[in-house]
């Protein structure tokens, strides 16, 4: 049998991701594996979605160029955004959190009451509402967005009593709305997993759709015969590597992470003046 070369790569709008990295290494020990999170212009969740999109495809460019073979995205936010795909790299080699997320869902028994909680991005661009849409028509979905979170969980907040609050306020509408299943669709989520099932209800099923991707990465990589790493080797690219990213991205991780500097794509601002020609 032929061998075909695999590079993981994970494309994050910051640090979120490293969780997913950390379990794919955990579920594809023997990976080569390359992260790149846009520190320097995340939070993607408070973002346009063209804003997002332009931003994730030259995140995507980067991996191809890098060697990436298969792409996982593991942010909602660039998930459900979009990105426009380079040349050289088909559809079915990028595993994302949407899709992911919703193929996870619908495999669940009691799907008829949905709710999603995600950044305001994720929520705005309706992507997993539009995706549960599409696959299962009579079921009924909530959204709500949760702008505090990501900052909570950078800040390790984990368990401070206003991270409660927070979380209680994020899910008590669709606690209302009797839902059965809650989308996690944003990578810091599940952080705080077990505060969100203890503030939603233990009945309440969660599907926490960065796992989705990674789950789907692992399994595509593990039925694709032929498939081998060169050897072992992680590399994690940030965009900006201030203290503040350093300490949260081992928050993220789970322990020490060694971040390097991506040395691209360029810093644009909308604002800067013309050239002069
Ligand atoms: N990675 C993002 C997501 O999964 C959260 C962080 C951000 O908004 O940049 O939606």
């Amino acid at each position: 049998m032929s061998k075909r070369w695999i590079m993981i790569g994970i494309l994050d709008s910051g640090i979120g991701g490293l969780r997913a990295a950390r379990e794919l290494l955990d579920r594809v020990p023997d990976a080569d594996l390359i992260y790149f999170g846009d520190t320097a212009r995340s939070p993607y969740g408070v973002k346009h979605g063209d804003t997002i999109r332009r931003n994730a495809s030259e995140g995507l460019k980067f991996l191809l160029a890098a060697g990436a073979t298969i792409i996982c995205i593991p942010c909602s936010d660039i998930s459900g955004a979009g990105f426009d795909l380079p040349d050289g790299l088909p559809r079915r080699s990028i595993i994302d959190a949407v899709s992911a997320g919703t193929h996870a869902a619908l495999a669940l028994p009691q799907l008829n009451r949905i709710g999603i909680i995600g950044t305001p991005a994720t929520i705005a661009s309706h992507a997993f509402e539009m995706a549960l849409a599409a696959a299962k028509p009579g079921a009924r979905v909530y959204a709500n967005p949760c702008p505090l979170i990501v900052p909570l969980v950078e800040a390790g907040r984990l368990t401070k009593p206003e991270t409660f609050r927070i979380i209680k306020n994020c899910v008590s509408p669709l606690k209302r709305r009797r839902v059965d299943t809650l989308i996690l669709a944003c990578s810091h989520f599940a952080v705080l997993r077990r505060t969100i099932q203890r503030k939603i209800g233990k009945r309440v099923f969660l599907v926490d759709a960065a796992e989705a991707a990674v789950a789907d990465t692992a399994a595509r990589i593990s039925g694709s015969p032929g498939a081998v790493s060169r050897g072992k080797t992680s590399r994690f690219l940030v965009t900006d590597r201030s203290e503040y990213v350093e300490h949260a991205a081992r928050i993220l991780f789970g322990g020490p992470v060694a971040l390097e500097l991506a040395p691209i794509p360029p810093i644009r601002s909308e604002t800067s003046p013309p050239e002069a020609s």
